[in-house]
């Protein structure tokens, strides 16, 4: 039996996975101390179960536990990430690199930054949505103190040559940020092989709770340090103050802990049902697919429809299909989405396309009635 409207915005969130909620339940009742309680069984019990997640995520990307704190989520992960650095290294210089595709919550930031006097370069992509290696090496400066790179984009799923841009940033002395929300748990993520220094998360993009991420910060090689934007209790380090919020930092360890076990399986069957649609749509000559299709995460396609507006056939298909248009963030805005416009696409493809986000309960039977929803568009 097929649940409708067939989900397919995995990108805007996902569903805790059964397994994680199962976790995260006794963290609300039995176990409900305080992990920064010291003086009883109460707080040893959260804070074993803190320290539990945080060998979890630190595994899932390659790290040490010692070098993750736990946020909020992304967008906190990377402000933390742009403005710690920015107010931290302020006597090396103000400068920082980032790219015209980032996601709003870097973006913003750096245009925050920019009043209260940073320097910012927003580097182009190409039409594959892709930035240009030496274009970056040559935009660095003696001022500048950081790079802020996505791991992989939210609208097309387009992975950035990270290893590559980690060894640029070391040669240079800079450190390297990336929003990795759309990739971890969906990729193979190593800090260690790709020289990165931050790195910001999100347990609901891969089954976890919402309102929980974390912040990856290099202790070694280089020791890269943070002013916070929090003030408090000195929580994590004096890095987020603020009581922890245990069930939901359980919810992400054991998030993180299944898509790293799963990830080999879970490639191979969303890759083949993102072709399956991919391809179903592409051959009606009627669609053009947006990014570049060889350096993508397995679960996204973003489509353009000619001559048509996405918002009009996504109401038309309401009851069939979730999809989105552009970032979830600014679905409801009637404006073309601004990364597909940084590829140079034109307004009429901009405004014509559509993210498919598939994952992990995604089933062939799903991807049929979607694909046969559209042919005949
Ligand atoms: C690339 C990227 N960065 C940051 C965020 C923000 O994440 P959060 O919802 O955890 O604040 C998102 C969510 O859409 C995202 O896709």
């Amino acid at each position: 039996m097929l649940t409708l409207p067939v989900y397919l915005d995995y990108n805007a969130t996902t569903p805790c996975d059964p397994r994680v909620v199962d976790t995260m339940l006794p963290f609300f009742t039995r176990q409900f101390g305080n992990a920064a309680s010291s003086t009883h069984a109460y707080g040893w019990q959260a804070a074993e179960a803190v320290q539990i997640a945080r060998e979890q995520v630190a595994t899932l990307i390659q790290a040490e536990p010692g070098e993750i704190f736990f946020t909020s989520g992304a967008t906190e992960s990377d402000n933390l990430a742009i403005k710690g650095v920015f107010s931290m290294y302020a006597g090396k210089g103000n400068h920082i690199i980032t790219v015209a595709t980032e996601h709003k919550a870097v973006i913003d930031t750096c245009r925050h930054l920019e009043k209260m006097g940073a320097n910012i370069t927003y580097l182009p992509v190409n039409r594959e949505g892709l930035i240009d290696l030496q274009e970056l090496e040559a935009s660095i400066r003696h001022d500048t103190i950081l790079i802020a790179i996505m791991y992989a984009n939210n609208e097309t799923g387009v992975i950035q040559p990270i290893k590559q841009i980690g060894a640029i940033a070391k040669k240079h002395n800079v450190i390297f940020f990336t929003d990795a929300t759309q990739a971890a748990g969906k990729i193979s993520i190593d800090v260690q092989r790709d020289d990165i220094d931050l790195l910001a998360l999100s347990a609901h993009k891969f089954y976890g709770p919402k309102g929980c991420g974390a912040i990856y910060v290099r202790r070694k090689g280089p020791r890269v340090k943070l002013r916070p934007l929090i003030d408090g209790g000195g929580h994590e380090k004096g890095i987020r103050s603020g009581t922890l919020n245990v069930p939901g930092i359980v919810g992400l360890g054991k998030a993180a802990s299944l898509a790293d076990a799963e990830m080999l399986p879970y490639t191979e069957r969303i890759q083949k049902l993102r072709d399956h649609l991919e391809t179903a749509l592409l051959q009606t000559g009627k669609v053009i697919l947006n990014g570049s299709p060889a350096h993508r995460i397995p679960n996204t396609t973003n489509l353009s429809f000619r001559n048509t507006n996405s918002g009009v056939l996504m109401r038309i298909f309401s009851k069939d299909f979730a999809v989105s248009s552009g970032s979830a963030c600014t679905s409801a805005l009637m404006e073309p989405s601004y990364v597909l416009k940084a590829m140079g696409l034109s307004d009429e493809l901009a405004y014509g396309s559509i993210r498919f986000s598939l994952g992990r309960f995604t089933t062939e039977e799903e991807i049929a009635y979607v694909i046969e929803k559209l042919k005949n568009i």
